[in-house]
């Protein structure tokens, strides 16, 4: 099974740099993997599916019986994902909703004890408070790339045209690090992951 799986990872690995598909990282995989089997989530909404690799990453590290809601706009790439994920025999686990996730978040029903975002990086806030009603108390937040090249940080100049993505995922950082029900470590690991545990509404 473990030989199958790490076959698997690097198939998709090797399509998703044939066709120009954005992964997460290996290291990100693997902070990922193991923040996710830590928290043990039995109910996991991912923002941003692609292929199907991180959402398989998950589907290794939830809890038995556990469930992944994963959200995805692009039609080729479903069906693509759809493909890996019978492949891997995880599809029976997986809800794969196709569309906008700013529209799809705020209809989904059930609670979430982990969620992760990897969509669109200028919507993370907003997705954010899409699903806040629907975090479980102690839920995991889980953002990639929120540091973004580096730009983020602020050390060197961001071009003109990632410049509101820029401000955006700096708005995404500075609420979960200054509210206080959210406690965040923000990880350096390939694009920047920012993880955050829900600490409830009574924190607000
Ligand atoms: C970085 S990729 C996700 C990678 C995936 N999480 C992984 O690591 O294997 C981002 C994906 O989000 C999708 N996306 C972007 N904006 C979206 C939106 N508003 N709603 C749903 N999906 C979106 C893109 O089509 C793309 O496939």
């Amino acid at each position: 099974m473990r030989d199958n799986f790490i076959t698997l990872l690097a198939e998709m690995e090797a399509y998703a740099i044939t066709h120009n598909v954005p992964v997460i990282t290996r290291e990100s995989g693997q902070l990922l993997q193991t923040v996710t089997a830590t928290a043990a989530p039995k109910s996991v909404l991912e923002i941003g599916t692609a292929i199907g690799y991180s959402t398989l990453l998950l589907a290794a590290s939830i809890a038995p019986g556990g469930k992944i809601t994963t959200l995805e706009q692009d039609a080729d790439r479903i069906l693509v994902a759809r493909q890996f994920l019978a492949q891997a025999g995880v599809l029976d686990q997986i809800e794969l909703i196709a569309g906008n996730a700013g529209e799809v978040v705020s209809g989904l029903t059930g609670s979430f004890d982990l969620v992760f975002i990897d969509a669109a990086k200028g919507q993370y806030l907003d997705y954010l408070y899409k699903v806040m009603d629907k975090l479980s108390p102690g839920a995991i937040v889980i953002a990639d790339n929120v540091l973004f090249r580096g730009w983020v940080l602020g050390n060197q100049a961001t071009p003109r045209r990632f410049r509101t993505i820029v401000k955006r995922l700096q708005a995404y950082l500075d609420f979960v690090t200054n509210d206080a029900r959210f406690d965040t470590v923000i990880h350096q690991t390939g694009d920047g992951m920012a993880v955050s545990r829900y600490q409830g509404e009574a924190n607000k």
